[in-house]
Protein backbone atom coordinates (compact mmCIF):
# COMPACT_ATOMS: atom_id res chain seq x y z
CA UNK A 1 0.00 0.00 0.00
CA UNK A 2 1.82 2.95 -1.31
CA UNK A 3 -0.88 5.67 0.96
CA UNK A 4 -3.13 6.18 3.31
CA UNK A 5 -5.01 8.89 1.53
CA UNK A 6 -8.68 8.70 2.01
CA UNK A 7 -8.02 4.78 3.29
CA UNK A 8 -9.41 3.56 7.20
CA UNK A 9 -7.02 2.84 9.99
CA UNK A 10 -8.08 0.52 12.95
CA UNK A 11 -5.86 1.20 16.30
CA UNK A 12 -6.62 -0.98 19.03
CA UNK A 13 -4.61 0.73 22.65
CA UNK A 14 -5.12 3.74 20.15
CA UNK A 15 -5.44 6.16 23.69
CA UNK A 16 -1.96 5.99 24.72
CA UNK A 17 1.70 5.49 24.01
CA UNK A 18 2.30 3.83 20.41
CA UNK A 19 -1.13 3.28 19.58
CA UNK A 20 -1.86 6.69 20.13
CA UNK A 21 1.12 7.88 17.98
CA UNK A 22 0.07 5.60 14.74
CA UNK A 23 -3.42 7.20 15.39
CA UNK A 24 -1.90 10.62 14.94
CA UNK A 25 0.25 9.19 12.04
CA UNK A 26 -2.48 7.61 10.43
CA UNK A 27 -4.84 10.96 10.07
CA UNK A 28 -1.52 13.35 9.05
CA UNK A 29 -1.52 10.84 5.88
CA UNK A 30 -4.97 11.47 5.27
CA UNK A 31 -6.69 8.40 6.82
CA UNK A 32 -10.23 7.85 8.50
CA UNK A 33 -9.28 6.17 12.07
CA UNK A 34 -10.91 4.56 14.20
CA UNK A 35 -8.99 4.22 17.49
CA UNK A 36 -10.40 1.50 19.83
CA UNK A 37 -9.26 1.30 23.72
CA UNK A 38 -10.61 0.60 27.08
CA UNK A 39 -9.91 4.52 28.27
CA UNK A 40 -12.28 6.98 26.91
CA UNK A 41 -11.01 9.77 28.28
CA UNK A 42 -7.39 9.50 26.41
CA UNK A 43 -9.55 8.03 23.33
CA UNK A 44 -11.22 11.59 23.24
CA UNK A 45 -8.14 13.26 23.43
CA UNK A 46 -6.58 11.43 20.31
CA UNK A 47 -10.14 12.08 18.07
CA UNK A 48 -10.81 15.56 19.41
CA UNK A 49 -7.44 17.19 17.94
CA UNK A 50 -7.30 15.07 14.85
CA UNK A 51 -11.23 16.66 14.22
CA UNK A 52 -10.07 19.55 14.37
CA UNK A 53 -7.62 19.39 12.19
CA UNK A 54 -10.43 18.55 9.66
CA UNK A 55 -9.61 15.14 10.18
CA UNK A 56 -12.68 11.88 10.33
CA UNK A 57 -12.10 10.04 13.42
CA UNK A 58 -13.78 7.41 15.64
CA UNK A 59 -13.40 6.73 18.95
CA UNK A 60 -15.08 3.19 20.08
CA UNK A 61 -14.49 1.54 23.58
CA UNK A 62 -13.23 -1.76 22.83
CA UNK A 63 -12.11 -4.71 25.49
CA UNK A 64 -9.81 -6.31 23.38
CA UNK A 65 -10.17 -9.60 25.27
CA UNK A 66 -13.76 -9.78 24.70
CA UNK A 67 -14.72 -11.37 21.23
CA UNK A 68 -17.80 -9.92 21.29
CA UNK A 69 -16.44 -6.49 21.95
CA UNK A 70 -14.27 -6.86 18.74
CA UNK A 71 -16.76 -7.84 16.87
CA UNK A 72 -18.84 -4.49 17.50
CA UNK A 73 -15.87 -2.49 16.95
CA UNK A 74 -15.61 -3.99 13.65
CA UNK A 75 -19.60 -3.12 12.87
CA UNK A 76 -18.92 0.21 14.18
CA UNK A 77 -15.73 0.80 11.83
CA UNK A 78 -17.19 -0.80 8.79
CA UNK A 79 -20.95 1.38 9.48
CA UNK A 80 -18.51 4.36 9.72
CA UNK A 81 -16.73 4.24 6.76
CA UNK A 82 -17.19 1.35 4.53
CA UNK A 83 -14.02 -0.05 4.63
CA UNK A 84 -11.03 -0.69 6.38
CA UNK A 85 -7.36 -1.03 5.04
CA UNK A 86 -5.11 -0.96 8.37
CA UNK A 87 -5.68 -3.02 11.22
CA UNK A 88 -3.40 -2.58 14.07
CA UNK A 89 -3.58 -5.23 16.72
CA UNK A 90 -1.66 -3.12 19.37
CA UNK A 91 -3.27 -2.85 23.01
CA UNK A 92 -0.90 -4.55 24.92
CA UNK A 93 -0.32 -5.09 29.02
CA UNK A 94 2.73 -6.12 30.73
CA UNK A 95 3.80 -7.87 33.58
CA UNK A 96 6.97 -8.40 35.23
CA UNK A 97 7.93 -11.61 37.18
CA UNK A 98 9.37 -14.74 37.72
CA UNK A 99 7.29 -17.56 35.84
CA UNK A 100 8.01 -19.56 39.45
CA UNK A 101 5.60 -17.13 40.73
CA UNK A 102 3.04 -16.73 38.17
CA UNK A 103 -0.55 -16.86 39.32
CA UNK A 104 -3.07 -18.50 36.93
CA UNK A 105 -4.68 -14.93 36.42
CA UNK A 106 -1.81 -13.26 35.64
CA UNK A 107 -1.56 -15.67 32.42
CA UNK A 108 -5.31 -15.17 32.03
CA UNK A 109 -4.69 -11.56 31.45
CA UNK A 110 -1.57 -10.79 29.98
CA UNK A 111 -2.37 -13.55 27.10
CA UNK A 112 -6.14 -11.99 26.99
CA UNK A 113 -4.62 -8.83 26.10
CA UNK A 114 -1.31 -9.68 24.27
CA UNK A 115 -2.80 -12.87 22.33
CA UNK A 116 -6.67 -13.81 22.53
CA UNK A 117 -6.53 -9.61 21.27
CA UNK A 118 -4.74 -9.96 18.46
CA UNK A 119 -6.57 -13.68 17.28
CA UNK A 120 -9.87 -11.17 17.92
CA UNK A 121 -9.11 -8.82 15.97
CA UNK A 122 -8.25 -10.89 13.16
CA UNK A 123 -11.43 -13.23 13.63
CA UNK A 124 -13.07 -9.77 13.39
CA UNK A 125 -12.20 -8.02 10.98
CA UNK A 126 -9.61 -10.10 8.57
CA UNK A 127 -13.16 -11.54 6.58
CA UNK A 128 -14.45 -8.22 6.04
CA UNK A 129 -10.76 -7.13 4.65
CA UNK A 130 -10.72 -10.20 2.22
CA UNK A 131 -13.87 -9.93 1.27
CA UNK A 132 -14.05 -6.08 0.20
CA UNK A 133 -10.70 -6.95 -2.09
CA UNK A 134 -8.70 -4.47 -1.91
CA UNK A 135 -5.02 -3.83 -0.34
CA UNK A 136 -4.76 -4.15 3.18
CA UNK A 137 -2.09 -4.23 5.74
CA UNK A 138 -2.53 -5.80 9.27
CA UNK A 139 -0.02 -4.82 12.62
CA UNK A 140 0.63 -6.54 15.05
CA UNK A 141 2.05 -5.02 17.81
CA UNK A 142 4.82 -7.90 19.34
CA UNK A 143 8.03 -7.05 20.95
CA UNK A 144 11.70 -7.44 20.78
CA UNK A 145 10.55 -9.66 24.03
CA UNK A 146 8.68 -11.47 21.24
CA UNK A 147 12.13 -12.29 19.85
CA UNK A 148 14.53 -12.83 22.58
CA UNK A 149 13.81 -13.90 26.13
CA UNK A 150 14.21 -11.66 28.88
CA UNK A 151 14.57 -13.00 32.48
CA UNK A 152 11.52 -11.96 34.91
CA UNK A 153 9.31 -11.60 31.77
CA UNK A 154 7.99 -14.83 31.02
CA UNK A 155 3.88 -14.47 30.59
CA UNK A 156 4.81 -11.28 28.12
CA UNK A 157 7.52 -13.14 26.70
CA UNK A 158 5.29 -16.06 25.86
CA UNK A 159 2.26 -13.74 24.79
CA UNK A 160 5.23 -11.93 22.24
CA UNK A 161 6.78 -15.29 20.55
CA UNK A 162 3.10 -16.31 19.93
CA UNK A 163 2.52 -12.69 18.37
CA UNK A 164 5.48 -13.09 16.34
CA UNK A 165 4.98 -16.75 15.14
CA UNK A 166 1.03 -16.03 14.38
CA UNK A 167 1.90 -13.02 12.20
CA UNK A 168 4.95 -14.68 10.42
CA UNK A 169 2.14 -17.47 9.09
CA UNK A 170 -0.40 -14.43 8.49
CA UNK A 171 2.04 -12.74 6.18
CA UNK A 172 2.42 -16.28 4.29
CA UNK A 173 -1.78 -16.65 4.25
CA UNK A 174 -2.60 -13.48 3.05
CA UNK A 175 -0.10 -13.33 0.24
CA UNK A 176 -3.12 -14.08 -1.85
CA UNK A 177 -5.36 -11.36 -1.00
CA UNK A 178 -2.63 -8.61 -0.98
CA UNK A 179 -2.77 -7.83 2.33
CA UNK A 180 0.34 -7.19 3.85
CA UNK A 181 1.61 -8.23 7.33
CA UNK A 182 3.70 -6.23 10.15
CA UNK A 183 4.89 -7.66 13.01
CA UNK A 184 6.18 -4.56 15.44
CA UNK A 185 9.08 -5.86 17.51
CA UNK A 186 10.18 -2.58 19.59
CA UNK A 187 12.10 -2.04 22.83
CA UNK A 188 12.07 0.55 25.17
CA UNK A 189 9.33 3.11 23.91
CA UNK A 190 8.16 6.13 26.32
CA UNK A 191 4.59 5.23 27.18
CA UNK A 192 2.90 3.89 29.89
CA UNK A 193 3.39 0.63 29.30
CA UNK A 194 4.70 0.08 32.96
CA UNK A 195 1.72 1.36 34.36
CA UNK A 196 0.06 -1.47 32.93
CA UNK A 197 -1.89 -2.71 36.05
CA UNK A 198 -4.08 0.18 35.68
CA UNK A 199 -5.64 -1.91 32.71
CA UNK A 200 -5.97 -5.23 34.86
CA UNK A 201 -9.74 -5.94 35.23
CA UNK A 202 -11.08 -6.46 38.66
CA UNK A 203 -11.35 -10.42 38.29
CA UNK A 204 -8.01 -11.27 37.84
CA UNK A 205 -6.43 -9.10 40.33
CA UNK A 206 -4.21 -11.04 42.56
CA UNK A 207 -5.63 -11.25 45.96
CA UNK A 208 -1.96 -10.32 46.93
CA UNK A 209 0.15 -7.94 44.66
CA UNK A 210 3.46 -9.01 43.01
CA UNK A 211 6.38 -7.47 44.10
CA UNK A 212 8.52 -7.26 41.11
CA UNK A 213 9.93 -4.61 39.61
CA UNK A 214 9.76 -3.98 36.50
CA UNK A 215 12.88 -5.13 34.36
CA UNK A 216 15.61 -2.48 33.21
CA UNK A 217 14.92 -2.08 29.69
CA UNK A 218 18.14 -2.65 27.15
CA UNK A 219 18.94 0.24 24.79
CA UNK A 220 17.57 3.92 24.28
CA UNK A 221 13.90 4.70 25.52
CA UNK A 222 12.42 6.01 21.70
CA UNK A 223 10.05 8.26 21.39
CA UNK A 224 6.24 6.28 19.92
CA UNK A 225 6.20 8.92 17.52
CA UNK A 226 9.21 7.63 15.95
CA UNK A 227 8.07 4.17 16.17
CA UNK A 228 4.62 5.19 14.40
CA UNK A 229 6.72 6.45 11.53
CA UNK A 230 8.75 3.47 11.52
CA UNK A 231 5.48 1.85 11.05
CA UNK A 232 4.17 3.82 8.51
CA UNK A 233 7.40 3.01 6.68
CA UNK A 234 6.95 -0.62 6.76
CA UNK A 235 3.03 -0.49 5.64
CA UNK A 236 4.38 1.49 2.68
CA UNK A 237 6.97 -1.38 1.90
CA UNK A 238 5.07 -3.78 2.80
CA UNK A 239 7.82 -5.33 5.48
CA UNK A 240 7.31 -8.29 7.58
CA UNK A 241 9.68 -7.36 10.48
CA UNK A 242 9.48 -3.76 12.38
CA UNK A 243 12.67 -3.58 14.34
CA UNK A 244 12.94 -0.50 15.75
CA UNK A 245 16.43 -0.40 17.87
CA UNK A 246 19.59 -1.36 16.44
CA UNK A 247 20.30 -2.39 19.82
CA UNK A 248 18.31 -5.34 19.05
CA UNK A 249 21.08 -6.98 17.10
CA UNK A 250 23.24 -8.68 19.10
CA UNK A 251 20.84 -10.58 21.57
CA UNK A 252 19.01 -11.34 18.15
CA UNK A 253 22.43 -12.59 16.86
CA UNK A 254 23.36 -14.49 20.55
CA UNK A 255 20.24 -16.52 19.79
CA UNK A 256 20.79 -17.47 16.20
CA UNK A 257 24.29 -18.47 17.18
CA UNK A 258 22.92 -20.63 19.97
CA UNK A 259 20.44 -22.46 18.05
CA UNK A 260 22.88 -22.70 15.06
CA UNK A 261 25.57 -24.48 17.90
CA UNK A 262 22.89 -27.05 18.99
CA UNK A 263 22.86 -28.17 15.67
CA UNK A 264 26.17 -28.49 14.62
CA UNK A 265 27.64 -29.64 17.84
CA UNK A 266 24.37 -32.37 18.91
CA UNK A 267 25.10 -36.08 18.67
CA UNK A 268 24.46 -38.24 17.04
N1 LIG B 1 6.56 0.74 25.53
C1 LIG B 1 7.42 -0.22 25.28
O1 LIG B 1 8.58 -0.13 25.71
C2 LIG B 1 7.01 -1.41 24.45
C3 LIG B 1 8.03 -2.26 23.99
C4 LIG B 1 7.67 -3.36 23.22
C5 LIG B 1 6.32 -3.58 22.91
N2 LIG B 1 5.35 -2.74 23.39
C6 LIG B 1 3.95 -3.04 23.04
O2 LIG B 1 3.36 -1.89 22.48
C7 LIG B 1 1.93 -1.98 22.60
C8 LIG B 1 1.39 -0.65 23.06
O3 LIG B 1 1.82 -0.40 24.38
P1 LIG B 1 2.38 1.02 24.86
O4 LIG B 1 3.81 0.86 25.14
O5 LIG B 1 1.92 2.08 23.96
O6 LIG B 1 1.67 1.11 26.31
P2 LIG B 1 0.48 2.03 26.87
O7 LIG B 1 0.17 1.48 28.20
O8 LIG B 1 0.88 3.48 26.78
O9 LIG B 1 -0.70 1.78 25.84
C9 LIG B 1 -1.41 0.56 25.82
C10 LIG B 1 -2.87 0.84 25.51
O10 LIG B 1 -3.56 -0.43 25.48
C11 LIG B 1 -4.81 -0.25 26.13
N3 LIG B 1 -5.34 -1.53 26.61
C12 LIG B 1 -4.88 -2.33 27.60
N4 LIG B 1 -5.68 -3.39 27.79
C13 LIG B 1 -6.67 -3.27 26.87
C14 LIG B 1 -7.81 -4.07 26.56
N5 LIG B 1 -8.10 -5.19 27.25
N6 LIG B 1 -8.62 -3.66 25.55
C15 LIG B 1 -8.36 -2.52 24.87
N7 LIG B 1 -7.30 -1.72 25.13
C16 LIG B 1 -6.48 -2.09 26.12
C17 LIG B 1 -4.50 0.71 27.27
O11 LIG B 1 -5.66 1.34 27.78
C18 LIG B 1 -3.53 1.68 26.59
O12 LIG B 1 -4.21 2.78 26.02
C19 LIG B 1 1.69 -3.15 23.57
O13 LIG B 1 1.29 -4.29 22.83
C20 LIG B 1 3.05 -3.37 24.20
O14 LIG B 1 3.21 -4.69 24.65
C21 LIG B 1 5.68 -1.66 24.13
Amino acid sequence: MDSLRGRVGVVTGGASGIGRALAEAFAREGARVVVADLDEAGMAEVVGPIRSRGGEALAVRTDVTDLASVQALAGRAFDAFGRVHVLCNNAGVALWGGLETATHRDWQWVLGVNLWGVIHGLEAFLPRMIAQKEPGHIVNTASMAGLVATRGLGIYNASKYAVVGLSETLAKDLKPYAIGVSVLCPMGVSTRIRASERNRPAHLRNDRPSQAEPVELMGRSLAPETVAEMVLQAIFRNALYVITHDEGLEPLRRRFERMEQAIRQRKP
